[in-house]
């Protein structure tokens, strides 16, 4: 297979083009071979998402745009079961989780349909100010124009619809540069589309590399948004280079979840197992920290190890696969020296820390100090540190003791306790009862610190991607 850039609806597959192999990280079969896009490229797409937007999709009414993601959903429903194989093999998640993608995928593609139709202003009280007499006031939400939607390999179809949905909902045209790692599902997305209905101008993908076309997008005086998740370095350049344009970033995390001793911890354990490991907790609010009173450790841990070593292991694209590859050797070559770092200052491995090529199975480190990197950054891989904890006031504060502030969870079966941790976590969301890998997607999401900048969730991304446009009358 095949694949390039498709600009206008017009595919870009030149032979003489570089190219890039995609390889299923598991077996690294060949999945496709992408016809990489150039500066022209680029410049082109951004031309064709700026005259589209002048010329139809700035007046497109919202019902139409409403019709348009419907029918997306529809079709992307009707072909849950290719897109879901092509999560698994270009992403090398397990077949259940991509299909658990998918769905998610086409509910915020409902969400999108339905909150276009709801963008709606206000009536502003003129005459509160003196001098207001006889006049009128109203704002109304305005499209921004292009939007640039660059989108990471962890969630490929459902975190970049997260961008395009509500870009579409609120009547913005599209530049969508997806993760080289994982193209296929964007570039089938972006012909669902356009088979859906939406004008083809108004989404252009460019598959390319990140210095030849994902610096010009951020840069482009014609981008007037740029949407972006990924990590925090990547995240710090966007916002340098990205000038007066609006910006997204949903950028890492170490997510902690707290355990307090009024907690069945063998109810939790489960939960918690797949909230490290899902997808090789390669997941921005995947369970980093796990905090258990210290009346309840030793029980949690035991249990903790037995579930997390019963964890089916291996071929994405088999049914029963809980735990797969990392994206490529050199992410998890990167996190198996963290964890011989940590190892090297005292930490000990409970399970795993066992590597062969993509594969590092699932490891839980205790006896971690909060500067080693495997608790003070954010791992994305398969590594999760258990610690014990003696008072309410010392895990706000472990958990705090962060550069990051995305999710977290807390488990209690005391509600006033539960609110004021709640409340005194630093974090763009904190779950009750619940791990913090858990992502509705109509809650709004994103983080505070380095975690990010603004709030995706579908009615909040959309209001974001208007800008606020006063109109007066004077009625004299
Ligand atoms: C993320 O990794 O940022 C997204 C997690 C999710 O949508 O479940």
């Amino acid at each position: 297979m095949r694949i390039g850039s498709i600009i206008n609806g017009i595919e870009n597959n030149e032979k003489n083009r570089d190219t890039l192999t995609v390889r299923n990280p598991y077996n690294q079969e060949q999945v496709a071979e992408i016809t990489l896009a150039n500066k022209a490229d680029l410049e082109n797409a951004i031309d064709q998402s700026f005259e589209t937007f002048h010329q139809t999709m700035n007046k497109m009414p919202a019902y139409q745009r409403s019709n348009i993601l419907r029918r997306t959903a529809e079709l992307l429903e009707e072909r849950k079961e290719e897109f879901a194989k092509t999560i698994a093999k270009e992403a090398g998640k397990p077949l259940k989780f991509s299909r658990g993608e998918v769905d998610r995928s086409v509910q915020v593609l409902r969400f999108a349909s339905e909150h276009a139709k709801q963008i709606s202003s206000e009536v502003i009280p003129m005459d509160a100010a003196v001098g207001g007499e006889n006049r009128l006031g109203f704002t109304k939400r305005v499209p921004l124009g292009v939007v640039a939607a660059i989108t990471p390999f962890n969630f490929p179809l459902n975190l970049s619809l997260h961008k395009l949905a509500p870009a579409i909902a609120a009547g913005n045209t599209i530049v969508f540069k997806p993760a080289e790692k994982t193209p296929v599902s964007a570039y089938m997305l972006a012909k669902l589309f356009h088979e859906a209905g939406l004008p083809k101008g108004a989404l252009n993908l460019v598959l390319g590399l990140g210095e030849e076309v994902g610096d010009p997008l951020v840069e482009h005086d014609k981008v007037q948004k740029i949407t972006f998740t990924g990590s925090l370095p990547v995240g710090r350049g966007i916002l340098k280079k990205a000038g007066f344009k609006k910006v997204t970033l949903e950028l890492g995390s170490n997510s902690p979840n707290i355990i307090f001793e009024d907690v069945d911890t063998d109810g939790v354990v489960n939960d918690l197992v797949k909230g490290a490991f899902a997808f090789s907790g390669q997941v921005c609010i995947s369970a980093q920290r796990i905090y258990v009173h210290h009346s309840k450790f030793d029980n949690f841990l035991k249990e903790y190890v037995k579930q997390t070593e019963a964890l089916s292991t291996g071929d994405p694209l088999q049914e029963e696969t809980d735990f797969g590859p990392m994206i490529d050797e050199e992410s998890a070559e990167r996190a198996k020296l963290w964890i011989d770092d940590a190892v090297s200052k005292g930490a000990k491995i409970e399970t795993g820390g066992d590597l062969s090529g993509t594969m590092l199975t699932p490891t839980i480190l205790t006896q971690v100090q909060n500067d080693m990197k495997v608790i003070a950054e954010e791992v994305f891989a398969p590594i999760v540190s258990v610690i014990p904890f003696e008072s309410e006031e010392e895990v706000i504060k472990l958990s705090n003791d962060s550069i990051y502030g995305l999710q977290a969870g807390v488990f209690t079966k005391d509600i006033n306790r539960a609110l004021r941790v709640a409340d005194q976590l630093e974090m763009g969301g904190v779950w009750i009862n619940e791990i913090s890998t858990y992502r509705q997607d109509n809650h709004p999401y994103g983080g505070v610190k380095q975690s990010g900048i603004g709030r995706e969730g579908v009615k909040y991304a959309t209001e974001d991607m208007t800008e606020l446009k006063f109109i007066g009358i004077n009625l004299k």
